[in-house]
C-alpha cells in the first residue's frame, strides 16, 4: 500500500540523511518508493528552490517566499506526487507544508490562516499520512549544517544567514504543529548520534510495513 512520508526539521537536523537510509531500507525489501524534496522535485520546482535560496534576487518578505513554495508544491503534488502514490509507490518526500508553517508562519510571522487559505487553493489541503519531526536545537543543528558547509568552504544561502532567533522561532513552530497533530506526527530526538536516531526512526515506521522494526 503507498504511503506518503514526509521527513522534516531544521537544516542540519540530519532529515536527508535518514531519509536516503529509509530508503535504502525499502529497496532492500523490494518496496516500490520514490524519493523527493521541496522545494523542488520538478524542473519548474528547481527553479523555484534557487529564486527562493538565493541572496540575489532580493525575495522581500515572508509572503513572496509562500507564493514560490506554493507554487513549487503544486506542481510537485500533481506531476511527481499524487502519480507514485497511483502507482502504489510510497513517497519519502524531505519537507513538504510543515515546512511553510514552521518557516513562513513561525519564523517570517506570516498568518496561519494565510498559509492555510492558499494551501487550500494549492494542494486542498493535502496532508502526509506520517511526518518525522527530527527534533534539534537551533545551536546544534547549525552546527552540523551551515557550520560544517562553510567549513568545507561551500556557499550559505539566505536561511543560513538567519540568525539563531528564527531557528527557535522556526522549532517552536515544528513543535506546535506536532502537538497539533499527534496521530499524524512522531517527534524524533536527533540531537544523538546518527545511530541511535536511526533507531528512533525505524520505531517510528515500523507498524507501516509488515516486519518494519525489523
Ligand atoms: P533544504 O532542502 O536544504 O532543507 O532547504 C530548503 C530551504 O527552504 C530550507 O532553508 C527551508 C526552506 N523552506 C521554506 O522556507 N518553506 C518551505 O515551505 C520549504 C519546503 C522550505
Amino acid at each position: 500500500m503507498s504511503r506518503f512520508i514526509t521527513f522534516e526539521g531544521l537544516d542540519g537536523s540530519g532529515k536527508s540523511t535518514h531519509l536516503r537510509r529509509v530508503a535504502a531500507q525499502l529497496a532492500a525489501r523490494g518496496i516500490p518508493h520514490l524519493v523527493t524534496h521541496e522545494p523542488g522535485g520538478t524542473p519548474l520546482g528547481e527553479a523555484l528552490r534557487g529564486l527562493l535560496k538565493g541572496e540575489r534576487y532580493g525575495v522581500c518578505d515572508g509572503f513572496v517566499e509562500l507564493l514560490l513554495v506554493f507554487a513549487s508544491r503544486r506542481q510537485h503534488l500533481r506531476t511527481v506526487i499524487e502519480p507514485a502514490l497511483a502507482r502504489g509507490e510510497t513517497v519519502l518526500c524531505d519537507r513538504f507544508t510543515d515546512s511553510t508553517f514552521a518557516y513562513q508562519g513561525a519564523g517570517r510571522g506570516v498568518p496561519n490562516e494565510s498559509i492555510a487559505a492558499l494551501d487550500e487553493l494549492a494542494t486542498g489541503g493535502r496532508r502526509p499520512d506520517r511526518t518525522l519531526l527530527f527534533d534539534l536545537s537551533p545551536e546544534a543543528a547549525r552546527e552540523r549544517g551551515a557550520g560544517r558547509r562553510r567549513r568545507r568552504g561551500e556557499r550559505l544561502d539566505r536561511f543560513d544567514a538567519e540568525q539563531l532567533a528564527f531557528y527557535e522561532r522556526v522549532r517552536a513552530g515544528f513543535l506546535a504543529l506536532a502537538r497539533t497533530e499527534p496521530e499524524r506526527f512522531r517527534v524524533l530526538d536527533a540531537s544523538g548520534p546518527a545511530g541511535a536516531t536511526a533507531a528512533l526512526v525505524e520505531a517510528a515506521l515500523a507498524d507501516l510495513w509488515p516486519g518494519g522494526g525489523e
